[in-house]
């Protein structure tokens, strides 16, 4: 393939360098120094992989030293200068097609062309790919935690509001009451499975490709569990052509990321729809004013919550389409695929903290709820299973329920069901129910409390949906804290690996 023949190393100042044994060698800058030279360089965006990129370059050194892959010396060289090289930080890097070339640069630029040792047995398409898996991992992590604090929220303000009635809605009309707390667990729930869709992306984010090279594995003698071990990854991508080329981890976390969205975008457009009817109000750190309309406190946080999984869709799609269909191996599209990744992992979670901070700071209307929980007859389903339970057919309980919200002029009252009864059963309500039953059926906090199956919001099966959901948050808080301490110590294995070098 003509035009594809520099491999990974960096340099690309085109300068000449002092080549070891005071030989002058010219580090060829053959590509990428003419008018394309800032369309071919992602070093701005790099920004966020450097210090990955320094890690790695420090576990590939300490591996190669270990190996004997490296002369004496240069493991302490090289590790020095990263060293220093990490603490000028990003903006500090020569120019560079990318983050890899202008660190080597600047290893080189430290100690001599000995630094150039530390590109032994690797390529760029390994080392980017294992940078984008050791920063997108903790970001993951940070997703995830925000999701346990928006579960957080809503299972407090839940367990508050167990018996706050309000009415639930189809279609956006009410429909049957329920209570805010069955309301909020509902939303609970949906981001327990969010978060554990985030968790299983990151089992499979948490694999090393390094040591892949460009795709076809080295002939130096490295151990890729090594490096692996010491970046705190759970095991390897074996398949080297595989860990260089794939980049269905940034996908699959994108795509949990937009599922966690949108699980949000939903929770955000209830409230602002129930904003507007009154049941609740958003704190005033969480709203916004008009710069015109002066009585005016709109919910904007929730609307932008509820944009946000737009952006997180976009960033599902642009990944498709940037992947789909590029041939095996390494292909510089790829370059253009992590930003969506690392964008919208950033949105989604600024997103979901606001959420949680919103849902733990919004007030309940109360009273507004629990008279809203009976208008447009929401209890009918409740009476029409009343008359189910005394023996007469579901649809045609239906059908007569149905027939006395037709022809009341106002609230549902027994009357009216009565008429509807000698009509569609030929004869009145009592033959069937005992009043007080009816009338219980007609009251939306006994119609809530009625409701006890598995998963309902009478109090007794709401307590027990809530003490499930609160050990699930704790279970997954938990699972999020084994795997930052897991990243810590190999971080400091690491760690202790390069200081007993430098
Ligand atoms: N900046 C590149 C990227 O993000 C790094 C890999 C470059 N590899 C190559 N063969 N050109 O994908």
């Amino acid at each position: 393939m003509p035009g594809n023949g520099r491999g990974g190393s960096g340099g690309n100042e085109g300068g000449d360098e002092r080549g070891e044994g005071g030989k002058d060698v010219v580090r060829r800058d053959r590509f990428s120094g003419g008018p394309a030279r800032g369309f071919l360089s992602s070093l701005a965006a790099d920004e966020r992989i450097f210090g990955a990129d320094v890690a790695v370059d420090r576990a590939h050194v300490v591996m190669l030293d270990e190996q004997g892959i490296l002369a004496d010396g240069d493991a302490s060289a090289i590790l020095g200068a990263l060293e220093a090289i990490e603490t000028a930080g990003h903006g500090a890097l020569p120019a560079g097609e990318d983050v890899h070339a202008a660190i080597e640069t600047a290893v080189i630029e430290r100690v001599g062309d000995r630094g150039g040792r530390m590109h032994t047995a690797r390529s760029r398409n390994d080392e980017v790919a294992t940078c984008l898996r050791y920063r997108l991992r903790t970001d993951v992590l940070e997703a995830a935690e925000a999701a346990i604090e928006a579960r957080r929220a809503l299972l407090e303000a839940a367990a508050e509001h167990a018996e706050t009635v309000m009415p639930g809605f189809t279609h956006l009309q009410p429909a049957q009451p329920t209570t805010v707390g069955h309301y909020l667990c509902s939303y609970a729930s949906a981001l327990a499975r969010d978060t554990e869709r985030l968790l299983d992306a990151y089992g499979r984010i948490n694999r090393s490709p390094l040591g892949a090279a460009a795709f076809a594995g080295t002939p130096f003698e490295i151990d890729r569990e090594r490096t692996a071990a010491l970046l705190g990854f759970d095991g390897v991508i074996e398949n080297a052509m595989d860990a260089a080329s794939a980049r269905d981890f940034l996908l699959e976390a994108t795509a949990a990321l937009a599922a966690l969205s949108t699980t949000l975008s939903g929770l955000a457009e209830d409230v602002v729809v129930f904003s507007n009817a009154g049941y609740v109000e958003v704190d005033d750190a969480y709203a916004s004013t008009s710069s015109i309309m002066p009585q005016k406190k709109n919910p904007d946080t929730m609307e932008l919550v509820r944009a946000t999984a737009g952006d997180a869709a976009a960033g599902v799609n642009a990944l498709l389409s940037v992947l789909k269909g590029l041939p095996r191996a390494y292909n510089r599209d790829l370059q253009r695929a992590h930003p969506h990744a690392f964008g919208t992992v950033d949105a989604v979670t600024e997103a979901t903290t606001v959420a949680a901070g919103a849902v733990a700071t919004a007030e309940w209307r109360t009273q507004r709820l629990e008279a809203a929980a009976s208008e447009g007859f929401t209890t009918a389903t409740g009476v029409a299973d009343l008359l189910a339970m005394a023996g007469v057919p579901f649809r045609t309980a239906h059908e007569l329920v149905a027939l006395a919200a037709e022809r009341a002029t106002g609230p549902v009252e027994a009357a009216d069901l009565d008429a509807a009864a000698r009509e569609v059963l030929g004869s009145g309500l009592e033959a069937h129910l005992d009043p007080e039953a009816v009338a219980d059926a007609l009251d939306p906090v006994e119609s809530v409390r009625s409701r006890d199956s598995l998963g309902g919001p009478a109090p007794g099966a709401l307590a027990d949906t809530l003490s499930a959901l609160d050990a699930g948050v704790e279970a997954d808080a938990e699972a999020v804290r084994d795997r930052r301490d897991a990243l810590e110590d190999a971080a400091a294995a690491l760690e202790r690996e390069v200081s007993r070098r430098v």
